[in-house]
């Protein structure tokens, strides 16, 4: 079960006014097409993603009570690592002090945090290990072409982190349902950088260390999986649109949460959105939202995460909440 959530946010805001001095845009078309107004920027030269997660990881810590030697494991996911390897994760656990468990990262773009928590969740429930921490943390400034009005609009830097810990109770973790179509690797990628083009001044020229996407195409497939895996999850678990607390969608455009939220027939109440104010910050959108409505969230909510990402990857998860967010510090 999540025992405790962490955030950092850089300072930085770009909002859509800045932008539209930058590439031909507009606020009214990002407000109306995507819903974003502005998105925070980490600015700090030779910093990456473990500068985020570290911080996010240290809340995190103060607010669970816990010390870094106690944590078994942290699983990172990110797709903008500080560097190929090692794992960001490591990094993170090193600038944090964590060094009595092993640590990893995973890369399954904006479906990160869902596929993490899974597989985190399985260390927890083996019994093997008490203290499991998930970061998401994304420098996508990083890999953002801000001469591209077709993406810069879209993407946010954050980091996050999540608590894992076990429990006798009927909490936590209760269903998931996790898919991938590599298919979907010709519409989202990043094609440099990697062991088939790497850095030259070629592969720069080209532009191919940014962001590349076929807006549309990855739309579709978005709408369509995020919503029937949202829904199968609620079937096969008996959960009425009325007995749902919340909906955490991955925040990619606002016409693609309120379609999920709609097919499974729920109260715009009812959906966490904060995608007005970050942006999509790939792996750290979930836990974002997690912390920005942690006073309000129950001991016991039934609460379902959804996401949908580059790959194609998606994935659901139920979850009954742990703790009432109203006592937390
Ligand atoms: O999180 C990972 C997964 N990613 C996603 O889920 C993203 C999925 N895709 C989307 O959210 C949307 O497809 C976008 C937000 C990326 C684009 O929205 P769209 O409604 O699909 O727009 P479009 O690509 O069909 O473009 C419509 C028009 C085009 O002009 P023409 O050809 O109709 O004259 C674009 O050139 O809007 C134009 N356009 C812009 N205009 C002003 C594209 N970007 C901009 C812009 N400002 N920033």
């Amino acid at each position: 079960m999540i025992t405790g959530v962490g955030v950092y946010l850089p300072e930085y805001i770009l909002d859509n006014h800045e932008l539209s001095k930058m590439v031909d845009t507009s606020d009214e078309w990002i407000m109306t097409r995507v819903g974003i107004k502005e998105r925070r920027i980490l600015k700090e030269k030779g910093e990456g993603a473990s500068f985020m997660g570290e911080k996010a990881v240290k809340q995190l810590l103060k607010k669970t009570n816990t010390l870094p030697e106690e944590v078994d494991l942290l699983i990172c996911a990110t797709v903008t690592p500080d560097m190929p390897f090692p794992p960001t994760a490591n990094i993170i656990a090193d600038k944090v002090g964590i060094r009595n468990g092993f640590q990893f990262d995973i890369n399954a773009a904006c479906s990160g945090f869902i596929y993490t928590l899974i597989t985190a969740s399985k260390f927890v429930e083996s019994g093997q290990y008490k203290k499991v921490i998930v970061v998401g943390s994304e420098k996508m400034s990083a890999i953002t072409d801000y001469t591209d009005r077709t993406t810069c609009p879209l993407f946010g830097d954050a980091g996050t982190a999540v608590m894992l810990e076990p429990t006798t109770e009927d909490l936590g973790m209760m269903d998931f349902i996790a898919r991938s179509d590599g298919m979907g690797r010709h519409h989202l990628y990043m094609k440099g950088g990697g062991s088939c083009y790497p850095a030259t001044h070629e592969t720069v020229d080209q532009k191919m260390h940014y962001i590349y996407q076929e807006g549309q195409v990855v739309f579709k497939h978005a709408v369509s999986n995020m919503a029937d895996v949202s829904v199968e999850i609620m079937k096969r678990n008996n959960l009425s649109a009325e007995q749902l607390a919340w909906l955490v969608p991955h925040q990619a455009n606002l016409r693609i949460i309120d379609a999920t939220a709609k097919r499974m027939g729920l109260d715009p109440s009812k959906v966490m959105i904060n995608i007005e104010r970050y942006g999509n910050t790939t792996s750290a959108t979930i836990p974002l939202c997690l912390w920005e409505w942690e006073k309000k969230l129950k001991k016991g909510d039934d609460i379902i995460l959804s996401a949908f990402g580059a790959g194609f990857t998606w994935g659901t998860i139920y979850l009954k909440w742990a703790y009432d967010g109203d006592k937390v510090e």
